[in-house]
């Protein structure tokens, strides 16, 4: 009957962007007065899943409504490369045609090989990121605007990346240009981006540790896109659905997908449709989101969250310590990496929680995923 409005996936905008808005109203503070704002220097952190990347894009909308330039990217090893080669001359050349005449008098376009070269002329002479961001800003300025670099997926792999950019958009905030930094990553390469050198600059910055939603922001983030699109949900069914994501924003678009789809073409989405689309998006949790969070553990560190699931309950560190026949000192090694990984979180002094829902079922169900050495039931099969 209609498509669906729920985007399950990472990276992929919601319909209603839940829980946001007072975050959003700092950003647009920077965007429209240009007046001195912490968020002008701001990095985003938060667990798998929550909700950076479509922050980010949130962001993004924001400066664009108020005329301003956007850089964006995503920090892997080619970024830079790719943002001095291709993207900024491209947006130079777009918003910035003196760029040619100025510098090379006398040669077309065509004569010079097309806009790289003609745009990487008149940069040349000096670092080129940082000449072209200037170049950038000026052209915003002029229109009464500011520039925002937004970056996304912070790691260690690429913290020097991260350092070259910040580097040239500190320099530019040192001479009062109006120019924003946005980055967000999960809390480990945060931590890490905080501790490198030559990244001091960020220790400056807002940090904006994202959460999860409110049993209010979940229930609307499910209700609204649904009567937006002319169909209903009653108050059981709206219910069940935001407890079983636990104001989880992933769970939120998983579950919310599947109850559309179940009988698309009525004008309700029942409590049955909700029930159905928990146990599928339940199911599909371990593979999209626990598997790859687990992945990227030490063997140890997944032996403490196997420790962790034997409760029902957040657990106690000290028991945690007994059941991996270690001291509470060396368990705590394990239990700070994890709480920087957001991947547990610590809801009192002495215990700890799993920060990513269906986690404890999950390694209740599939063991071997924590212990990759561990027969498979498959494998096991054979032994019979
Ligand atoms: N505030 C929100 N309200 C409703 N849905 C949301 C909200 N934030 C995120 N989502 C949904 O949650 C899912 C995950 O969001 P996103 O990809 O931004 O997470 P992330 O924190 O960037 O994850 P990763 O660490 O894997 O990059 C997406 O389907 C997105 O639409
Ligand atoms: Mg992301």
């Amino acid at each position: 009957m209609h498509d669906n409005p729920f985007r399950p996936g990472f990276g992929i905008s919601p319909p209603m962007l839940a829980g946001r808005d007072a975050l959003l109203d700092e950003w647009r503070e920077v965007f429209g007065l240009g007046a001195w704002s912490p968020y002008r220097a701001a990095l985003v952190t938060g667990m798998r899943g929550v909700g950076k990347t479509v922050l980010l894009n949130a962001v993004e909308d924001a400066a664009l409504a108020h005329d301003w330039t956007v850089v964006h990217g995503t920090l892997h090893a080619g970024l830079i490369d790719a943002l001095e080669h291709d993207r900024l001359p491209a947006m130079l050349q777009e918003q910035d045609p003196d760029a040619v005449s100025r510098e090379v008098t006398g040669l077309t376009v065509s004569q010079l090989g097309g806009v790289r070269t003609d745009v990487q002329q008149r940069y040349d002479r000096e670092p080129r990121l940082e000449s072209m961001l200037a170049r950038l800003v000026e052209l915003a300025e002029a229109r009464g605007a500011g520039l925002l670099v937004s970056l996304d997926e912070v790691s260690k792999a690429s913290l020097e990346q991260l350092r070259r950019i910040a580097i040239a958009v500190q320099h530019l905030m040192r001479e009062d240009r109006r120019i924003a930094i946005v980055a967000a990553g999960v809390p480990a390469s945060i931590a890490a981006a905080l501790d490198a050198d030559g990244l001091t600059f960020f220790r400056r910055a807002q940090q904006v540790r994202l959460d999860t939603l409110t049993l209010p922001e979940t229930r609307a983030a499910v209700a609204e896109p649904v009567r937006s699109r002319g169909r209903t949900i009653g108050e059981a069914a709206l219910e069940r659905a935001a407890r079983a994501s636990e104001g989880y924003p992933y769970l939120v678009q998983s579950i919310g997908a599947r109850a559309w789809e179940y009988t698309p073409s009525t004008s309700e989405i029942t409590t049955d449709a909700v029930q159905h689309a928990v146990e599928v998006a339940y199911a599909a949790m371990g593979e999209s989101v626990i598997v790859p969070a687990l992945r990227g553990l030490s063997s140890r560190d997944r032996d403490y969250l196997l420790a962790m699931a034997q409760d029902d309950e957040p657990a106690s560190t000290a028991v945690v310590a007994e059941r991996m026949e270690t001291t509470a000192g060396n368990a705590a090694r394990q239990r700070a990496r994890l709480l920087d990984g957001g991947i547990i979180v610590a809801p009192a002094r002495g215990l700890v929680g799993f920060a990513i829902p269906r986690m404890r079922e999950h390694l209740r169900e599939h063991p071997h995923d924590a212990q990759l050495g561990m027969p498979t039931k498959a494998r096991e099969s054979f032994r019979a």
